[in-house]
């Protein structure tokens, strides 16, 4: 059977109007890049898409997961965008490319990866799903909902390849520590848990059976202390394999269909629905937000990417916005008051510590 590694690395580059969307000559220079690493033989396919101010590299290979080649295509491919985007005087030009020598693979130094190594079944369906103005916790509901709710899952009661359930890997980013947890056993102490989505995150989703492997990966890169310091949300990807033996994709994007209402609108400091959104609502601009996430079906044969369906562009899902649009109404009429604003120590902004500092001889104890 044929392994293949599914890599997508994203990152922000600077945008046009504030943190709205790349400009079509930094998208182009990065997809020239990586198209050069293809023909290279480097990669197998790539597709290259934008959600908000991010842009995502897909790319396929045999190479496994953290390899030094993909994970460095991917990082000059950013490092060229940025360049023009810095000629181009594009807001936030760079901005997540922390460092400036590459050392082996991406991680900390500042774009998101989410990668799975897998053997491809004989038809083998995924999707990709690009967020902005979020954090990857907010993957947290819709994995649990996709991977252990029989109420959005079908196939988790009625097919027979579904009904052992499936582990799930969470980090705790406060104290950088990974548990691993079973479905349906454990399913109320993983709630207890993921329900947090600032601190525990879903790392990984696994099928129970070892032959089918891998079920879903989540980029959490900015979520460790980079140098020391908590650099806050990381608009995340996340890959989802499905169909014979995975949810159904139809069951993957019922998990959308709420929606849930995560951190990372304006400021990285309030809260909004997250929207699904098809390419064409890539742009996001209202208050910088509301949060949304794109999602891209695809088949992988060989290591050749065949697709993507924009899987959000369907009618269907009209609704869907329609009730986070009336949700992000109600939210933004709370203005600087919780649950539109973050609790204070998930805020990205706080003029606070000021506030309490000028105040402090006007400060008195309370009988
Ligand atoms: C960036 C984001 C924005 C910025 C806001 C202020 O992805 O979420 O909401 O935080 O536009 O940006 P600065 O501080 O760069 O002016
Ligand atoms: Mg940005
Ligand atoms: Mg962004």
């Amino acid at each position: 059977m044929v392994k293949t590694t599914i890599t997508v690395i994203k990152a922000d580059i600077g945008s046009v109007a504030g943190h709205v969307m790349p400009h079509e000559d930094v998208i182009k220079t990065v997809e020239e890049h990586v198209s050069k690493g293809a023909s290279e033989g480097v990669i197998i396919d790539y597709r290259v898409f934008h959600v908000g101010d991010d842009i995502f590299i897909l790319m396929t290979h045999d190479k496994g997961t953290d390899n030094p080649d993909v994970h460095g295509l991917a990082w000059e491919a950013f490092k060229k965008g940025a360049e023009v985007a810095k000629e181009l005087g594009l807001y936030a030009a760079g901005q997540d490319l922390l460092k400036d020598a590459f050392s082996g693979n991406v991680r900390g130094m500042g774009p998101g990866v989410a990668e799975m190594e897998i053997e491809e079944r004989p038809a083998e369906p995924f999707v990709v799903f690009g967020a902005d103005k979020t954090e990857p916790g907010a993957f947290n509901l819709p994995l649990f909902k996709i991977f252990a709710d029989p109420f959005n899952t079908a196939g988790l009661v009625i097919d027979p390849r579904l009904h052992v359930g499936f582990k799930f890997e969470v980090y705790d980013i406060i104290e950088n520590k990974r548990v691993i947890m079973s479905t349906p056993e454990e399913m109320y102490d993983l709630l207890a848990l993921i329900g947090h989505p600032g601190r525990y995150v879903i790392k990984r989703v696994y099928h129970k059976n070892e032959k089918l492997g891998i079920a879903a990966v989540v980029s959490t890169e900015k979520l460790n202390f980079i140098a020391g310091k908590y650099v806050g949300k990381d608009d995340p990807v996340a890959i989802v394999r499905a169909q014979s033996g995975f949810p159904a994709v139809g069951e993957i994007l019922e998990a959308f269909t709420i929606p849930h209402i995560v951190s990372g609108f304006m400021r990285g400091s309030h809260r909004g629905p997250l929207v699904p959104v098809p390419l064409r609502y890539a742009k996001v601009s209202r208050f910088d937000g509301p949060p949304r996430v794109v999602a891209l079906g695809f088949n992988v044969k060989n290591g050749r990417l065949i697709g993507p369906v924009d899987l959000f562009d369907d009618v269907a899902f009209d609704e869907v916005r329609r009730r986070a649009l009336m949700i992000t109404d109600i939210l933004r009429a709370h203005g600087p008051f919780e649950p539109e604003v973050l609790p204070l120590e998930e805020m990205e902004y706080t003029t606070l510590p000021k506030v309490l500092e000028a105040l402090k001889d006007r400060r008195e104890n309370i009988e």
